[in-house]
């Protein structure tokens, strides 16, 4: 049975991945406070502890307008935290599946991003998650890092639930159509890394560092967020409850906030298809599978 060491095991990500990883090996997963990355040193010892086969890591520093005010706590946990994972992957030659995001890109042209483009963060928490990539990267480790845009999960706080209490409290809502990428859903990308790490299973350790880097990994195709916004009500279990009459479109300026997002950052999953074969579903299946399976 491998080890699999799996953190943040109550984010969004990390709850699907203790589902979906559990058919390849014993999960052992660990939260906050029992492991706190903003002190990455402790990470080592836990390591040492659980003697893993595999880290996967979905632990971050999410709260990207907060980020711009609390920098060194976003560095701590994007930065120096999975730097120390990484040291440990390498010294003990174990798989590491690791994540970044789409924020580590500015606003594109429209074509999406491939993994070569020059990042060009926006904001604190983009450029955490951006030295946590190149620090990661300058060591060794046999890592796998997906770098992931709009995820979303049915628990509460992110953009679908959000939307679903909006359509429950307002007559109009007006949602950006300006904001561009690509929704993914947290039980595919769980499922995609469970087919990566399956894969890496099938091979010695030395195939795995030949395939080591970042690859663009997102739900198929892209949206604005008014588009998304759509999808969501017209895929509500509990329409009848809605009051909302009309979704209108509206632009980013009118909802000034702390940090500055792009506007433009779908990414190119093709590296991801042509190393294992895997490519996530349309954006749109994703979300109606999600939300079906809900109850809610
Ligand atoms: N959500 C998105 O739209 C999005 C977009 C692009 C990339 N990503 C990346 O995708 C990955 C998964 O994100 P997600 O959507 O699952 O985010 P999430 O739901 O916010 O999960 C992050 C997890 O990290 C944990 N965490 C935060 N501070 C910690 C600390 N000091 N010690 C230990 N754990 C801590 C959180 O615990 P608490 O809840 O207790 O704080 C939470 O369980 C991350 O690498 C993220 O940067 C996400």
């Amino acid at each position: 049975m491998k080890r699999i060491l799996l953190f943040a095991k109550n984010g969004q990500l990390g709850w699907e991945l203790q589902q979906t990883l559990s058919s390849l090996g014993q999960v052992i997963p660990l939260d906050y406070p029992e492991v706190d990355f903003a002190k990455p040193l402790s990470l080592r010892d836990l390591v040492r502890e659980h003697k893993p086969d595999v880290i996967v890591n979905p632990a971050a520093y999410t709260a990207v307008d907060k980020a711009e005010s609390e920098v060194d706590l976003a560095m701590a946990i994007n930065r120096d935290a999975p730097l120390v994972l990484a040291e440990e992957a390498e010294r003990l030659q174990i798989p590491y599946l690791y994540y970044s995001t789409d924020y580590v890109f500015g606003s594109s042209d429209g074509k999406p991003y491939v993994e070569t483009d020059t990042p060009n963060p926006l904001n604190v928490y983009g450029q955490s998650k951006l030295e946590g990539d190149l620090a990661v990267m300058s060591t060794n480790a046999p890592v796998i890092i997906q770098r992931v845009a709009w995820v979303y999960s049915m628990r509460q706080g992110g953009f679908v639930t959000k939307v679903l209490q909006w359509a429950r409290q307002q007559e109009v809502l007006r949602v950006v159509d300006d904001q561009i990428s690509n929704p993914t859903s947290s039980r595919t990308l769980a499922e995609v890394s469970s087919q990566i790490l399956a894969k890496i299973f099938e091979h010695p350790i030395e195939w795995l560092q030949e395939r080591r880097g970042v690859y663009h990994s997102v739900g198929s195709g892209s949206c604005s967020r008014y588009e998304w916004a759509e999808e969501i009500l017209a895929n509500d279990l509990r329409r009848e409850e809605q009051t909302v009459k009309t979704l209108e479109r509206a632009k980013s300026d009118e909802f000034p906030t702390p940090a500055t997002r792009p506007l433009i950052s779908r990414l190119n999953c093709d590296k991801l298809y042509n190393t294992f074969g895997l490519r996530h579903a349309c954006w749109k299946t994703s979300l109606k599978f999600m939300m079906e399976n809900s109850g809610r």
